[in-house]
């Protein structure tokens, strides 16, 4: 396998965010577990592996100011593009998500689709130690992640499925508020099962 980034690269230089095998136009299931957290429009957002996603602005429209995470950066320099006039309200974070994150406090983490393509156990661990440092006291974790009922294999890859007790086990001071199993649909119109789950920090870490 060539490097990791230089994979994603290639997959955000040669494919359309339309076509690709996670684009999503309506962020209603996003949307349905924010919605659980109160004034989350005036929170700080850190985005793992954001990729080309279409979330970020609704997320801006909303005000909230946000970390934009990726390995790619072809991934956010399309996104930096698109957001040009919203600088102010962006961090951006070029790095690996299973390597150490520089110092960060916010409010929310938002994973659609990124932990699960960690399969190694240092870097799934490495994961969620940069997320219970970075996410304050009394602050929110979203998965969406593939279920156990979900594919084997996304963009070429390994993944690892999760389900709401997997999670639970790697979130020592967390607690779970909420979860739901959903199908996406792929733009080729294959079905995608998908775990959605929202945690609360509830514990220094
Ligand atoms: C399936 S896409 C999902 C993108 C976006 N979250 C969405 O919902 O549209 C996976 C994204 O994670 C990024 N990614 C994969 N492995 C990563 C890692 N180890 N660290 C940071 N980003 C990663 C990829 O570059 C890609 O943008």
């Amino acid at each position: 396998m060539k490097i990791l980034s230089e994979h994603w690269n290639n997959i955000f230089a040669k494919t359309d965010t339309e076509k690709l095998g996670w684009y999503e136009s309506d962020f209603e299931q996003t949307i349905k577990f924010l919605e659980q957290i109160p004034n989350w429009q005036n929170s700080t957002i850190f985005v793992s592996g954001a990729g080309t996603t279409g979330l970020v602005d609704l997320l801006l429209q909303e005000n909230a100011n946000l970390v934009l995470n990726d390995i790619s950066k072809k991934a956010l320099d399309l996104l930096k593009e698109k957001h040009a006039d919203k600088e102010e309200q962006i961090r951006w974070l070029c790095q690996d998500i299973s390597k150490p994150l520089p110092d960060l406090q916010v409010d929310i983490w938002i994973d659609r689709a990124v932990l699960h393509f960690l399969t190694d156990e240092a870097a799934i661990e490495q994961y969620f130690i940069n997320l219970e440092k970075s996410v304050k006291t009394t602050g929110y974790a979203i998965f969406a992640e593939f279920s156990k009922l979900g594919a084997t294999k996304c963009a070429g890859l390994e993944l690892t499925q999760y389900d709401s007790p997997e999670l639970q086990k790697r979130l020592k001071n967390f607690n779970l508020i909420k979860e739901e199993d959903y199908i996406y649909y792929q733009p080729s119109g294959d079905p995608r099962p998908y775990i959605y789950t929202l945690f609360q920090k509830t514990h220094l870490s």
